[in-house]
């Protein structure tokens, strides 16, 4: 039995304080519910602030990006001993938007190589990861044209096989995946339940043929892209939706909650 997961990614939202408000309240609302993993992933300024928040409480920290090095000559890059050392139990790795695809917004033109992450620097990220025992939520989904031409399962099979490549699949028990159809990002236009679950069932079957059948029968599979308190519900309760991936709506202690709730 997987237990649910909500994660909350608060991208490039609130500073520091802004941060800390929102958890504070977000946490008196759910301090009952331990049946449910909870995650916060806040920008990395943040990240004090908020571990002290919850530190003791069921809420976890995790952050929205990492760079594999562990330390070195490498400008605006955070590692994940660095990490570590702040007790981030998680880590975004893949977001479409850190692969320079985006939802909604179509960043100008000479603009997307800043956002460059490929399928070989998730890879590096997620051996980096897992060496701090942090566990990587892995960003996989497909952008409307590629959908458009069928090719959802070409694109969500390359992104997990090659951010997997070369790991040993007994360090992948904590190993977190989140299908987010890129066009669902951000756009309010949610992916049909019934499709996202197809999708993600997909890839639990890619998980298993990269590592076993075990492995992927243990392994959360989220959904995300435009995750509200309205469709929560019917999203987590598909058999292979083991939670949820949140932007926008986790930036709102109470709507935040309610989708905790609905796992
Ligand atoms: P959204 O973002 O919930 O605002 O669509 C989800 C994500 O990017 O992880």
């Amino acid at each position: 039995m997987r237990t649910k997961l909500v994660v909350g990614n608060w991208k490039m939202s609130p500073t520091s304080r802004e941060g800390a408000a929102l958890v504070e309240a977000f946490i008196k609302q759910v301090d009952y519910l331990w049946d449910v993993d909870i995650v916060v992933c806040p920008p990395y300024v943040a990240i004090p602030r908020v571990r002290e928040l919850v530190k003791d409480t069921q809420v976890k920290l995790g952050a929205q990006d990492v760079f594999w090095e562990d330390s070195g000559a490498f400008t605006g890059k955070v590692s994940a001993r660095m990490l570590s050392e702040f007790c981030c139990d998680y880590c975004i790795v893949g977001h479409s938007e850190a692969r320079g695809r985006f939802g909604g917004y179509e960043p100008p033109i000479g603009t997307r190589e800043y956002f460059s992450e490929t399928d070989e620097t998730v890879n590096r990220k997620i051996k980096a990861l897992l060496y701090y025992s942090i566990s990587p939520i892995l960003c996989v989904g497909e952008t409307k044209p590629e959908r458009s031409v069928g090719e959802t399962e070409k694109v969500v099979e390359r992104q997990v096989r090659g951010a997997l490549a070369g790991v040993d699949p007994s360090e992948l028990y904590t190993f977190v995946v989140a299908y987010e159809p890129v066009w669902a990002i951000g756009t309010g236009d949610t992916c049909d339940p019934g499709e996202a679950e197809r999708v993600c069932a997909f890839i639990r079957g890619v998980v298993a043929g990269v590592a076993d059948q075990d492995l992927a029968e243990s392994v959360r599979i989220l959904y995300g892209g435009s995750v509200k308190p309205e469709n929560a519900r019917e999203l987590f309760g598909q058999a292979n939706i083991d939670g949820g991936l949140v932007g926008g709506a986790s930036l709102d202690a109470d709507g935040f909650a309610r989708i905790v709730m609905s796992a």
